[in-house]
C-alpha cells in the first residue's frame, strides 16, 4: 500500500503556495454542463477529485482539454446523455453536483448515490426536496441510482432546514436556467458558494446574495462559455498554517484570501501562533509553546469542520485541556484513535473530544481515515519524535495537490513510498 514516511522535528520555513479550492472546483466542473459553449477553468487544484470529475464529464461526452497543470478547457456541447453510469461517479462524494447540473440542462438526470469521505450519515434529502420544489419528481431506483425528472423547472421559494453546502449548490445549479425566480433561504455561505455564483454569473446567470443566507436566482434561458479562475483553497491554506504552527516554523503562505481564513486565524492566534496578514499572503510563525483552546465547528463563517482534525493535532500538544465540539458531522473523530497511537491523550464522547495536551507526540504507523484526518496525521507526524508512516494516503491525494513537494520545499522530511500494483485499486475505493 502507498504511504507517506515522515521524520518529525523540522520547523517548516520558507514559502508555500496554495492551489485552487477543491470544493469550488468540484462544483464548478459539473456546472460547465450548463454552458452553451467552451469554458476555460484556471487555478484548478491538481488533485484526483478534479481528474476524476473531468473524466466523468468526458464519459458523458464533453471534450476536455488539459491546457496546463491547473487549466482545463471543457466543451460541454457534445454531452448528449443525462445518465451517469460510470463506477467513478459512485466513488466520489461531490459527484452529487451532477444531479443539479444534468437536471438543469436536460430536465432529467440519472446519477448513482454519491460516495466519498465517511464521517457520519451523509444524506441528500435536502437536495432532493430542493429539486422537487423546482418541479422535479425524484426517485431512488435500482442499484441506488437517483432518478430526477421534470416537465420543466420552475423557480420557487426554498427554505433549507439545515445549512447545507451541497443542497445550496445543487439548487443553484438546477435553478439557474429554470423559469422564474428561485429564492434559497438559510443558504450556506461558504466561499465556494460565492465562487460558484460568480462562475455562473460570468456565463450570463442572474444570481444575487451568494455569501449571505438568502440567495436569489432569476432563471435565464441560456448560459454562454467563459474563462474563470477558481479561488484559493481555504482548507489547504489552513492546513499549512496549522503545519507551520505545529513545527514552530516561519512560513509565508501565498495565493490565499485572508478574509476566508479569519476563523482559522483567530483560533491559531488563541493558541499562541503569530499570523501577519497581507493582501494575498499570510506569514505564520510560532516561538511560544502552544496554548489550549476550545473549538466548535460550524457552517461558514464559523470554524470549518474541514479544519477540525488539523487544528486538533495542534491541541494534542497544547498546554492544558482543550474541548473540540463537532457541530456539522455526526462522526468526525475517527482520527483520534490514530492520534492516540502517537501518544495523544484524547477522549471522545459523541460529538465532543477532550484533549489533555501532552509534551510530545511519537512517530507511529497510522492511517488516514479520511481526507482531513489524513492531513491531521501529517501535521502530527511533522512535530513528532521519530518516524511516522501514514497509510491510506489516497484519501489525502484526493484533496491536497503536490503535498509532498510543498512540504519538502519548506524543509519537511517526507517521502512517498509507492506500491504500484495496489495504487489503482486504492484510488477506486476512496
Ligand atoms: C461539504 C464539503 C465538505 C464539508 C461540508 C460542511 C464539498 C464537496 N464537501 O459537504 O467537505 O465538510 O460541506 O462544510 O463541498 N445534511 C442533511 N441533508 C442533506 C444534506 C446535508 O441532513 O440533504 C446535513 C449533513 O448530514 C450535515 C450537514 O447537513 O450534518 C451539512 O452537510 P453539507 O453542508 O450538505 O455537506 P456537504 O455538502 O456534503
Amino acid at each position: 500500500m502507498d504511504k507517506f514516511v515522515i521524520t518529525g522535528g523540522n520547523p517548516l520555513k520558507g514559502e508555500i503556495r496554495i492551489g485552487g479550492a477543491k470544493n469550488a472546483a468540484v462544483a464548478i466542473i459539473p456546472a460547465v454542463i450548463l454552458a452553451g459553449d467552451v469554458c476555460r477553468l484556471e487555478n484548478l487544484p491538481n488533485i484526483s477529485d478534479v481528474s476524476v470529475l473531468a473524466k466523468i464529464l468526458q464519459e458523458l461526452g464533453a471534450t476536455v482539454t488539459r491546457i496546463s497543470k491547473s487549466t482545463l478547457e471543457i466543451d460541454p456541447r457534445p454531452i448528449n446523455t443525462y445518465i451517469a453510469r460510470h463506477e467513478l461517479v459512485k466513488n466520489m462524494r461531490a459527484s452529487y453536483y451532477l444531479y443539479g447540473a444534468l437536471l438543469g440542462r436536460f430536465n432529467k438526470a440519472r446519477v448513482p448515490m454519491p460516495g466519498g469521505c465517511f464521517f457520519g450519515i451523509r444524506p441528500i434529502d435536502l437536495h432532493l426536496k430542493g429539486f422537487e420544489a423546482l418541479g422535479a419528481t425524484t426517485k431512488i431506483v435500482e442499484n441506488g441510482m437517483v432518478s430526477l425528472d421534470a416537465e420543466k423547472l420552475v423557480g420557487n421559494h426554498i427554505y433549507l432546514d439545515i445549512v447545507s453546502v451541497g443542497a445550496t449548490i445543487n439548487i443553484m445549479l438546477a435553478a439557474v436556467r429554470a423559469e422564474g425566480v428561485t429564492v434559497i433561504e438559510n443558504a450556506a455561505r461558504e466561499p465556494h458558494i460565492v465562487d460558484l455564483a460568480n462562475f455562473l454569473n460570468s456565463m450570463g446567470a442572474d444570481i444575487m446574495g451568494a455569501g449571505t443566507g438568502v440567495i436569489k436566482i432569476r432563471g435565464v434561458k441560456d448560459l454562454h462559455g467563459t474563462t474563470y479562475s477558481i479561488i484559493p483553497d481555504q482548507i489547504e491554506a489552513g492546513t499549512y498554517m496549522a503545519a507551520a504552527a505545529a513545527t514552530g516554523g516561519d512560513v509565508m503562505i501565498t495565493n490565499v484570501t485572508p478574509k476566508h481564513l479569519e476563523s482559522i486565524t483567530a483560533r491559531l492566534r488563541q493558541m499562541g501562533v503569530t499570523i501577519e496578514e497581507f493582501d494575498d499572503r499570510l506569514r505564520v510563525t510560532r516561538t511560544e509553546p502552544l496554548k489550549a483552546c476550545n473549538i466548535k465547528t460550524m457552517p461558514h463563517p464559523g470554524f470549518p469542520t474541514d479544519m477540525q482534525p488539523q487544528a486538533a493535532a495542534l491541541l494534542a500538544v497544547a498546554k492544558g485541556i482543550s474541548i473540540v465540539t463537532e457541530g456539522v458531522w455526526d462522526n468526525r473523530f475517527q482520527y483520534c484513535d490514530e492520534l492516540r497511537k502517537m501518544g495523544a491523550s484524547v477522549s471522545v464522547d459523541g460529538k465532543i473530544a477532550v484533549f489533555q495536551g501532552v509534551d510530545k507526540l511519537m512517530g507511529a504507523p497510522v492511517r488516514a481515515t479520511d481526507l482531513r484526518a489524513g492531513a491531521a496525521m501529517i501535521i502530527a507526524a511533522l512535530m513528532a519524535d521519530g518516524v511516522t508512516e501514514i497509510e491510506q494516503i489516497f484519501h489525502i491525494e484526493r484533496g491536497y495537490e503536490d503535498i509532498v513537494e510543498k512540504l519538502r520545499g519548506a524543509g519537511a522530511q517526507i517521502r512517498r513510498v509507492s506500491d504500484e500494483p495496489t495504487r489503482g485499486a486504492n484510488l477506486m475505493s476512496s
